[in-house]
C-alpha cells in the first residue's frame, strides 16, 4: 500500500499540474475556433441578405429594412444587423446594434483578429461585409453575432479535458503500480534466494537466485559478509558483556546445545580437615576465567579430581553438583593414579610442557614414561567426554596443555563434536618448540580442534610457524587456518580475562577497613604503605626479581625503610617437583635475607617483605588489593595474568597503582600500568618509588582507563566471542553437510 502512494500521488500531482496549465491553451483555441466559425457565419449570411437587402434599400424603404434586420436577429445567434451607406452615414440598423459600432469607424472591425466587443451585454463578434454590386446601392453590411455561447462552450471544453487527464492519470498510476509491485517482489523474491539459508557463508550461489541476478551474486554474499562481520563488531563494541548476555548468545545462537569443558584443574576441590569436608577455590588464572562462564551457561565441567575428600562427595557417575552454596553446573571427576598423575601431571606437563613454553631459564625434562602417561590420561579424559556428551554434536571447551591430545581424540569418536582449544600460556617460536621428542604429535594433537585459540597474536604466529616447520599441513596465512588430514583448524587470538563487574562481596569491605584489618593481622604499623603480590608459587611469576627490585628500592630510597612492606601471597603449586622445591628455597630465602638487612625489629616497626606462603581463598585475596598502595606483577614470561585484571577490578575507589611486566600478554592491553622489565631491578625500584609517590589524581586516572578497558574486555566477552565463532562454525558445517537444493 505505502509503494502504491508513493508512485501514485506523485503521478497524479503531476498530471494535476499538467491539466492545470492547460487550461488557458484550452480557452484561445476555442475562442480561434469560434472567431473563425462566426467570419464563415457572417459571410454566409451576407451572401444571402445581400439581394433582399439590396432590393429593399433600393425601394428606399427604411422602416422595412429595420424589419428586415429585426427579423434576421430574431436567429439566437445574430445580435444585430446593421447597414452604412457611407461612412459619414448613421447606421440602418436592428434597435439592438451596440452604440459602439459607428459608420465612421467600420475600418476597425476589419483589421486581422479585430472582430471582438466587450459590450454590456457581453462578448461580441462584429464582422462587416461590403455590398459589392454595380446595380444596387453599395455600403457596408454590419453582422453582430452573441458570443456568450462561446463562454459557455469553453467552460464545458475545459471540464471535459481535465475529466480526460485525471482518467488519463489514474489508468497509468494503476499500471505503473501494478508493473512496481510485480518487479520489486521479483527483486525481493531474487535478493531473498540470494542470500537466503545463511547467504553469508561460502556456499554456491543458489539456484532460486533469478538469472539476472547471478553475476553479480558473489560479490553481493562477499558485501553482506563484510557488513555482517563490520555489524557484529561494532554491535560488539557497544554491547555491555554480562553472564545475561551470555546466556542470551546461548540460547539464540546455541540454543539446547550440549556445551562441555575439560581441563585438568578442577573448579572446586573437596579437601578432607579431620572429621569436616572443605572445598577449596584454586589459584589458578583458568578457573578464575571459566568458572563464570560455566555458571552462566551451565553444562558439565569434566576435570581431575585431586582433593582428598573428592570421591566421597560425587555421585555413582562421578559427578557433583557446584558451585556447592548453589549448583549451577556439573562437575564430572577423572580419577587418576598417582602414577598417572606424576607422569602426565608433574611430570610431561609441568617438568616438559611447561618449562618449555615459558623459556623461562629452567631446562624441560621430557621422559618417555611421563609421555605414555600423559597419553593414557588424555585418553582417559576422551572416555570421560563421550561419555558425558548428551547429543553427537556437543561443543567440547578443552583448556590447556595438559590436554594437548584431547582435541584429536574427541574429533576420532565424535566427529560432528565442535572442539574449542584453548592454550592459556605461551607457545614459542619453532626453534624452541623443536627440544620436544614429541612435538609432531603434540601439534597434530591440538589439530584436531575446529578452533584453537591463544591470549595474542604473537602465539598464534609462533603455533602457525612450529607447524609449518614440522608438519605436512596447508597453512592458510590469510584466514590463520591450518588443515591437517582434509580438517581445517582456525588459529584464533581471544584475550583472556576476568568476570566484571566483581562479586559484591568480593568489594564489599571499605578499603579503609581492609587496610586497616590486614595491618592488624599481620602486626604492622599504622602507617605503613602496602604492596601486594599474588601468584602461585611459580619461577615464572618472577617472585625473586621482585623482591630483588624491594631491595633495591630500599637501597636507593632508604627513606622508604621501615615505612613499606611488601606482602608476597604465594599459594604452593607443584610442590612435588624438584624445580619448584628450590625455588620456593629461594624465595624464603631471599625474603629473609632483605628483612635481615632492612628490618629494623622492634614493636612499630615493620620488614620489607612479609612473604605467606599458603593458600587464600578470593575473598581473602581481595581485601590484600584494596589494602594496597601498589600491586607488582613481574611475571618473566606469561600469556596473560589475570592477577593484574583482577587488582584493577578490586579498586573501585580508583586508587592504588599496578606495577607491570612486559612480558605479560596483559601489558599489551593495559599500557596505563607502570610498564617494567623484571630483570632490570633499578627500573623496578624506580617504578615503586613512583607508584609509592604517585597523586591521587593521576592513580585516578590511570584506574580509570585501566578499569574502563577491562570492563568492556571481561570474561564473558572472551567466551562469548569463542562460541559465537563455534556457532558460525557449525552453521556453516551443515549448510555445506546438506546437498545442494536445485530449483524443480
Ligand atoms: O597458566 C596456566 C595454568 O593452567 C593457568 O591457567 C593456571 O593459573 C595455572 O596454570 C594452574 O596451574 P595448576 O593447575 O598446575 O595449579
Amino acid at each position: 500500500m505505502r509503494l502504491s502512494l508513493r508512485f501514485v500521488l506523485p503521478l497524479l500531482l503531476v498530471l494535476a499540474a499538467f491539466a492545470y496549465a492547460m487550461v488557458p491553451l484550452v480557452d484561445q483555441f476555442t475562442l480561434r475556433w469560434f472567431v473563425r466559425d462566426l467570419d464563415i457565419r457572417a459571410n454566409l449570411i451576407a451572401n444571402t441578405v445581400q439581394e433582399p437587402l439590396q432590393e429593399q434599400l433600393a425601394a428606399g424603404s427604411r422602416a422595412k429594412t429595420i424589419n428586415f434586420f429585426n427579423r434576421i436577429t430574431q436567429d439566437e445567434r445574430v445580435y444585430a444587423v446593421g447597414y452604412c451607406a457611407s461612412t459619414d452615414s448613421r447606421p440602418l440598423a436592428s434597435r439592438t446594434l451596440p452604440a459602439e459600432i459607428l459608420c465612421s469607424d467600420l475600418d476597425r472591425w476589419q483589421a486581422p483578429g479585430e472582430h471582438l466587443l466587450h459590450s454590456t451585454q457581453g462578448p461580441l463578434h462584429v464582422a462587416v461585409k461590403p455590398l459589392a454590386s454595380e446595380a444596387a446601392p453599395a455600403g457596408q453590411l454590419v453582422l453582430v453575432h452573441d458570443m456568450s455561447f462561446v463562454a459557455r462552450r469553453s467552460e464545458e471544453t475545459k471540464r471535459y479535458v481535465f475529466y480526460v487527464f485525471m482518467g488519463i492519470a489514474a489508468v497509468v498510476s494503476m499500471i505503473t503500480v501494478i508493473i512496481a509491485q510485480v518487479s520489486w517482489r521479483g527483486w525481493v523474491a531474487g535478493m531473498r534466494a540470494l542470500l537466503r539459508g545463511e547467504g553469508l557463508l561460502r556456499q554456491p550461489v543458489p539456484q532460486t537466485a533469478s538469472p539476472e541476478f547471478r553475476p553479480i551474486a558473489r560479490d553481493l554474499q562477499r558485501l553482506v559478509r563484510e557488513l555482517e562481520a563490520d555489524y557484529r563488531s561494532r554491535d560488539e563494541s557497544q554491547m555491555t558483556w554480562t553472564p545475561e548476555t551470555l546466556r542470551a548468545i546461548l540460547h539464540s545462537e546455541l540454543a539446547g546445545e550440549d556445551v562441555i569443558v575439560v581441563s585438568n584443574r578442577e573448579p572446586y576441590i573437596h579437601q578432607r580437615q579431620g572429621e569436616r569436608i572443605e572445598v577449596q577455590r584454586p589459584a589458578s588464572g583458568l578457573v578464575t576465567a571459566l568458572e563464570p562462564i560455566m555458571r552462566a551457561c551451565s553444562g558439565t565441567w569434566i576435570a581431575h579430581g585431586s582433593g582428598s575428600a573428592d570421591r566421597e562427595v560425587v555421585d555413582r557417575h562421578d559427578r557433583v553438583g557446584v558451585p556447592p552454596e548453589k549448583n549451577a553446573y556439573q562437575l564430572r571427576r577423572v580419577w587418576l593414579t598417582p602414577d598417572e598423575e606424576s607422569g602426565y601431571y608433574y611430570g610431561f606437563s609441568n617438568e616438559g610442557l611447561w618449562p618449555l613454553c615459558h623459556i623461562a631459564h629452567v631446562r624441560p625434562i621430557f621422559r618417555s614414561g611421563d609421555w605414555s602417561h600423559y597419553v593414557a590420561v588424555n585418553r582417559k579424559f576422551a572416555d570421560a567426554v563421550v561419555a558425558e556428551a548428551k547429543t553427537r554434536a556437543p561443543i567440547v571447551l578443552v583448556q590447556d596443555y595438559h590436554l594437548a591430545l584431547l582435541p584429536r581424540l574427541i574429533r576420532e569418536r565424535l566427529p560432528a563434536a565442535t572442539v574449542i582449544t584453548f592454550w592459556h600460556i605461551p607457545w614459542p617460536n619453532p626453534e624452541s618448540f623443536a627440544i620436544c621428542p614429541w612435538r609432531d604429535e603434540i601439534v597434530a594433537g591440538l589439530l584436531g580442534s575446529s578452533i584453537l585459540g591463544f591470549h595474542t597474536q604473537f602465539h598464534c604466529n609462533n603455533f602457525v610457524d612450529t607447524v609449518d616447520r614440522f608438519l605436512e599441513a596447508r597453512v592458510d596465512r590469510e584466514s590463520f587456518t591450518v588443515t591437517l588430514g582434509g580438517k581445517a583448524t582456525a588459529v584464533r587470538r581471544y584475550p583472556i580475562s576476568i568476570a566484571w563487574p566483581p562479586d559484591a562481596e568480593m568489594v564489599g569491605k571499605p578499603v579503609e577497613q581492609c587496610r586497616a584489618e590486614i595491618r592488624q593481622a599481620n602486626g604492622l604499623p599504622a602507617d605503613i604503605a602496602i604492596g601486594v603480590g599474588v601468584d602461585r608459587l611459580d619461577y615464572t611469576k618472577g617472585i625473586l626479581e621482585r623482591f630483588r627490585a624491594v631491595e633495591r628500592l630500599l637501597e636507593l630510597n632508604p627513606e622508604w625503610i621501615g615505612r613499606f612492606c611488601f606482602v608476597q601471597i604465594a599459594a604452593p603449586s607443584r610442590s612435588r617437583i624438584e624445580e619448584y622445591q628450590d625455588h620456593e628455597a629461594r624465595v624464603r630465602a631471599a625474603a629473609i635475607r632483605i628483612n635481615e638487612r632492612f628490618g629494623r625489629g622492634g614493636r612499630d616497626s615493620a620488614p620489607p617483605i612479609l612473604l605467606k606462603v599458603q593458600h587464600h581463598e578470593p575473598q581473602q585475596v581481595y581485601e590484600y588489593y584494596r589494602a594496597a598502595a601498589l600491586g607488582f606483577v613481574s611475571s618473566l614470561h606469561d600469556a596473560m595474568n589475570l592477577v593484574a585484571k583482577e587488582l584493577l577490578a578490586s579498586r573501585d575507589d580508583e586508587r592504588g597503582v599496578l606495577i607491570l611486566s612486559e612480558f605479560t600478554g596483559a601489558a599489551r592491553e593495559l599500557p596505563e600500568a607502570l610498564i617494567v622489565n623484571p630483570y632490570d631491578a633499578d627500573q623496578c625500584a624506580a617504578a615503586l618509588h613512583l607508584a609509592l609517590t604517585m597523586a591521587p589524581a593521576e592513580q585516578r586516572d590511570r584506574m580509570r582507563l585501566m578499569r574502563g578497558l577491562v570492563g568492556e574486555f571481561n570474561v564473558y566477552r572472551w567466551a562469548g566471542r569463542m562460541l559465537l565463532d563455534a556457532a558460525l562454525m557449525r552453521r556453516r558445517g551443515r549448510l555445506l553437510e546438506k546437498p545442494a537444493t536445485r530449483k524443480a
